[in-house]
């Protein structure tokens, strides 16, 4: 059986960017796969993160991975930090890596911006720890928005180049499973800007602990042009706002585009927003109401995340420990 692994920063509350480009994918590789899920809190401090938020977001997102329907019994569920299997190849990976592919990577660019000398060394080696993720349990697929393509892509040369280095044929090769429609789900204030859990403007997001009311009132501010929907997906070409409010439509309901506009096409963003917040309530308030009901009982998120950890540790010890021999390391 081929085993999954991905990962989610617990930086605030997953969005509908999270669900539709990752973690619908992650609960639905559950049958037929070995399922590691990671909350990458190792990840999240390469920018500052208040000691308590983060403790609190860790369980919030655990609550909402649970809600979505993973299964932690079946599977594993836990926070990164709790298995030092990671830091241990990440290590390793820092050293295999070359500072020009490092260099190469997107997601660097533009969260240092101009300011890169003031970025933490962490940032930079991001995508090492990521590969690190994913090698320490031999992981194979990886579920993952078109936002992390880069990084699985620099995954497999970091583990090319250390079979090569060492004459093994040690890691395997991993491939990024990205979602036919909402690969990349934009701001509803702006059809240009990712939806981030990060990002300043709540209204820019969809959060998967919102319940009707706020989803319509999201919803309906979205921003949008004044045009009727057109009834070709060509018509899309240059509104990127449209086109992203299509896109959810389409995930939500598993229609492709071109089908949202066969029974949309001609419609103002009136009627069509409505539409889309009844897909979209359908599909998030039941999640949200079931995260409000697993947070009431922080002790057995805990408790599942540590139970999760164990069982994490199991896998990725033994793996680490070969790399660490391979390397030279002597015990
Ligand atoms: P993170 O926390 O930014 O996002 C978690 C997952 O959600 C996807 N995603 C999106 N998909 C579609 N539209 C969006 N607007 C959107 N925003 C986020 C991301 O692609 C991701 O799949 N580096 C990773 C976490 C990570 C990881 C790993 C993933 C650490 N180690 C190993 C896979 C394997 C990250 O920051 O995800």
């Amino acid at each position: 059986m081929q085993r999954v692994f991905s990962g989610i920063q617990p930086t605030g509350i997953p969005t509908l960017g999270n669900y539709l480009g990752a973690i619908r994918n992650w609960v639905t590789l559950q049958d037929g796969h070995e399922c590691v899920f990671c909350l990458v809190d190792l990840h999240a401090i390469t920018v500052w993160q208040d000691p308590e938020a983060l403790r609190t977001q860790t369980r919030q997102q655990a609550a909402v991975l649970l809600a979505s329907g993973i299964d932690p019994v079946r599977h594993v569920l836990f926070n990164q930090s709790a298995v030092s299997a990671h830091a241990r190849l990440a290590w390793i990976f820092n050293c295999v890596a070359r500072l020009g592919w490092l260099n190469r990577m997107t997601q660097f660019k533009d969260k240092a911006g101009k300011d890169r000398e003031n970025h933490s060394a962490g940032l930079y080696v991001y995508p090492n720890l990521m590969a690190a993720d994913i090698m320490a349990y031999k992981a194979t697929r990886v579920p993952v928005g078109d936002d992390q393509r880069q990084h699985i892509e620099l995954a497999n040369d970091i583990a090319k180049k250390f079979n090569h280095d060492y004459g093994v044929e040690f890691f395997p090769e991993i491939e990024a499973f990205v979602p036919p429609e909402a690969a990349r789900v934009m701001s509803l204030r702006d059809g240009t800007k990712k939806m981030s859990k990060s990002d300043p403007s709540e209204q820019s997001r969809i959060e998967m602990t919102d319940e009707a009311d706020a989803i319509a009132l999201k919803i309906r501010r979205a921003k949008t042009d004044p045009e009727p929907l057109p009834s070709e997906t060509d018509g899309l070409e240059g509104r990127p706002e449209a086109r992203n409010l299509v896109g959810l439509y389409a995930a939500l309901a598993d229609l492709t585009p071109q089908q949202v506009l066969d029974r949309h096409g001609g419609e103002g963003f009136g009627p069509f927003k409505q539409a889309l917040t009844d897909v979209l309530v359908d599909r998030v308030e039941p999640i949200a109401k079931e995260t409000s009901r697993l947070l009431a009982d922080p002790g057995h998120l805990e408790n599942v995340l540590r139970g999760g950890a164990q069982r994490a540790s199991t896998i990725a010890s033994p793996i680490v420990d070969e790399a660490e021999r391979l390397v030279g390391f002597l015990r």
